[in-house]
């Protein structure tokens, strides 16, 4: 049932280029310049004209959230809020029928998440649901929604449905973009292009798991590390670091790089290792200092990087390196070193990588 792996996680990890390729199978069309959600279809009118997107989730999901809070607003233009459906169901939230409520859920079973819908339902909103589960609880109170065609999850670790969530926020992204004219007809299809070689540039970074192995060894000892990232890699910084928490039991953070110096630097010393995303983009230049600055105060710098960069191969203690792709696409290949990183760790940790001590699969008590 693993497939030959050793633990589901790393079955897991390794299905993502397929998982990836079903999650957009028959929703897009390169040369057509065509993206759509079939299960939402009857709701594109109501995205494109939707006031504001709010979106509601946990754990994982949350991060995936965020993400896709960085491709709506930069692709399609409409304002985006990602709340913890465990603070929005509490908070006597102001919303209305013109907005549209997002919930992203691998199980469709959270607890949290299925009471912010009832919560958003009763104020009138549109509610749509992103569950990997198929007829499960969300998938059923939502109006509408699109599955993330992962397959069965079995990790306690979320790993390909965190990519396949990614990859429905893309094509939603794209495909209100398409219908409110917001990305010119080129720039539409290259990123549809972008997004349909996702999977072989997976396999890429997967081939490049004896590198992450080796660097794992090397900290698999920490007591803490530290993961950076700016846009949208800070919430990959997030979920790498829930990872690591989560199966190592590795007290990890994840900062928006910038943010270091308003606290978190006072950390770093030779012991911390710093998992920094600085793949090639708008916000380069400006990892480069963040990695200077933990440099400087003897941090180790283990850095993500695009593959033929040399600034940051220079600076860094490792660096493990992804295919190029489009920005706004590289969550989706950074994932990925860092879920492996922390599987390698908890494995020579001795940890129970598919079962972490006081957690469960769905969480289904608030
Ligand atoms: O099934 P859900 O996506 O609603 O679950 C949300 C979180 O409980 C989940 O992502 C959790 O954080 C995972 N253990 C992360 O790996």
């Amino acid at each position: 049932e693993k497939g030959g792996y050793e633990h589901f996680m790393l079955k897991e990890i390794y299905e993502q280029p397929r998982s990836i390729y079903d999650c957009f199978r028959g929703r897009l069309n390169v040369e057509e310049g065509w993206v759509g959600l079939g299960g939402i279809k009857d709701y594109e009118r109501k995205l494109v004209n939707a006031n504001r997107i709010i979106m509601v989730a946990c754990g994982t999901s949350w991060h995936a959230a965020q993400v896709g809070e960085y491709l709506i607003e930069d692709l399609a233009r409409i304002p985006v809020e990602v709340e913890y459906a465990s603070e929005f169901r509490y908070r006597n939230p102001i919303i209305n029928e013109n907005d549209v409520v997002i919930a992203i859920s691998q199980s469709g079973e959270t607890a949290d998440t299925l009471a912010a819908i009832g919560l958003a339902k009763s104020k009138g909103a549109t509610i749509l649901g992103i569950c990997n589960v198929v007829g499960s609880s969300i998938s059923r109170v939502t109006d509408a929604g699109s599955y993330t065609h992962a397959g069965p999850e079995i990790g306690v670790a979320s790993t390909k449905a965190f990519t396949a969530q990614v990859t429905v926020l893309t094509l939603m992204a794209l495909s209100i973009a398409r219908k409110k004219g917001t990305l010119g007809e080129s720039r539409l299809r290259a990123l549809l292009g972008d997004l349909e070689a996702i999977p072989a540039k997976v396999e890429k970074v997967l081939e490049k798991s004896n590198i992450v192995e080796e660097v794992a060894a090397v900290y698999k000892n920490a007591a803490n590390a530290l993961y950076l990232g700016r846009g949208n890699c800070f919430p990959v910084a997030l979920e790498g670091a829930l990872k690591l928490k989560e199966i190592s039991y590795i007290h990890a953070e994840g900062y928006p790089a910038a943010e270091m110096k308003h606290g978190p630097i006072a950390l770093i010393d030779e012991e911390m290792p710093v998992i920094v995303l600085a793949t090639k983009g708008t916000s380069y230049e400006k990892v480069v200092s963040n990695i200077q600055e933990v440099k400087a105060r003897k941090g180790k710098i283990i850095a993500i990087i695009t593959e033929g960069d040399v600034q940051v191969k220079e600076l860094a203690d490792h660096y493990i390196e992804i295919p190029d792709t489009d920005e706004n696409l590289v969550p989706l290949l950074a994932t990925i070193p860092l879920q492996l990183f922390s599987y390698y760790v908890a494995v020579m940790r001795g940890c129970n990588v598919d079962q972490p001590r006081n957690l469960a699969k769905s969480v289904t008590v608030e």
